[in-house]
């Protein structure tokens, strides 16, 4: 298997029980990340891109939490409408968007 070139990670609020409660979950991480989801097949960067969902990162107040190794870089307060952003500025061109840095 090849070691992909991003690993984003969604916080979708999961809990050890398989349980999703939490803030991310109800600010729309499942949109977020069917977002993800459809933006990267719409790419065909599949390959290189692995997407997961999380448990709680700890700062449920900045919320929804999506983080993008191998960069560490973790966005905060995003919406389902900022995925086109990351995927185009940060995944593709390289640049990390600022506005939602954490
Ligand atoms: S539920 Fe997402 S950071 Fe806590």
């Amino acid at each position: 298997m090849q070691k992909p070139k991003h690993h984003i990670f969604v916080c979708s609020s999961s809990r050890p029980n398989g349980q999703q409660k939490g803030f991310c979950h109800s600010k729309n991480s499942v949109d977020i990340m069917m977002k993800f989801m459809e933006g990267i097949e719409e790419r065909d960067i599949g390959g290189e891109v692995f997407l997961s969902n999380t448990g709680c990162f700890g700062i449920c107040e900045k919320g929804p939490v999506v983080v993008v190794y191998p960069e560490n870089v973790w966005y905060g307060s995003v919406t389902p409408d900022d995925v086109e952003e990351i995927l185009d500025s940060h995944i593709e061109g390289g640049t990390i968007v600022e506005r939602l840095v954490i």
